[in-house]
């Protein structure tokens, strides 16, 4: 395969119930907004990158389960702060959890890390987990992707920066040492956004429910609805990347 085609689908905050409210939207309706737009687009593989559900149930798992087996190829998850990721990695079993998970993507290596904590808002990785990145990137050379649900760096959003990864540093060190580490991208901050660290790019993937207006202090809903980020992964090494809309 030449190249490899990912949809990154985040923070859809689905719930048990097809009628639950999620800041004044239906996150089922928004999501299947998204879900013919995605299909027409031809994934490959599709990473869902937190806070797949906003009440933790299994219900809202099995839910999305069902509706993203449409698409017809492979789903890989990682938890965001709102998941409960016991029935998430029951209902997707490929679910990072303790260690990070390793997903090959042709010549890529995809690395999904759990950055969620228990009744914790913002994120934390603990050194097991950076020690399987470590490990992991020592064994690939090849072009590698890293997702994980928090903020590495700020967004210049203050309601949702305050929740960024915390002891981000600790991260950074592990993938400056490895310089075939093209991207870093997450979820969990309702915006799409782009920046570079050296020659790292760094995307956020936006919410397939509802999504706020950049660089405000407090949550400011945007009209232009359900969104979530698309990556062409080339066997060179070539990345292309962009923001898929309903
Ligand atoms: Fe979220």
């Amino acid at each position: 395969m030449d190249s490899t085609r990912i949809i990154q689908l985040s923070d859809c905050h689905v719930s048990a119930t097809a009628d639950a409210v999620y800041r004044g939207i239906n996150p089922r309706s928004e999501l299947e907004k998204l879900l013919a737009v995605m299909s027409d687009w031809q994934p490959d593989l599709l990473l869902l990158t937190g806070d797949l559900a906003e009440d933790g149930s299994r219900e809202a798992y099995e839910y999305l389960e069902d509706r993203l087996a449409g698409l017809d190829v492979p789903v890989h998850t990682l938890p965001g702060n709102h998941d409960n990721h016991q029935l998430q990695s029951a209902v997707f079993a490929s679910t990072a959890v303790d260690e990070a998970l390793q997903i090959s993507a042709g010549a890529w290596m995809l690395l999904l890390l759990n950055s969620s904590r228990p009744k914790m808002i913002a994120g934390k990785l603990d050194p097991a987990q950076l020690d399987s990145v470590e490990a992991a990137l020592a064994a690939h050379p090849g072009p590698a992707m890293v997702f994980l649900h928090h903020q590495p760096v700020p967004v210049g959003s203050s309601w949702i920066d305050r929740y960024a990864l915390q002891s981000a540093g600790r991260f950074w060190s592990v993938l400056d040492r490895h310089e075939q580490v093209k991207v870093v991208a997450w979820g969990h901050v309702h915006q799409g956004f782009e920046a570079g660290r050296g020659c790292v790019k760094l995307l956020s993937a936006p919410s397939s429910a509802i999504n706020s207006l950049p660089g405000k202090e407090k949550f400011t809903p945007d009209q232009a609805g359900p969104a979530c980020r698309w990556f062409v992964a080339h066997a060179d090494g070539e990345l292309e990347s962009g923001v898929l809309r309903a």
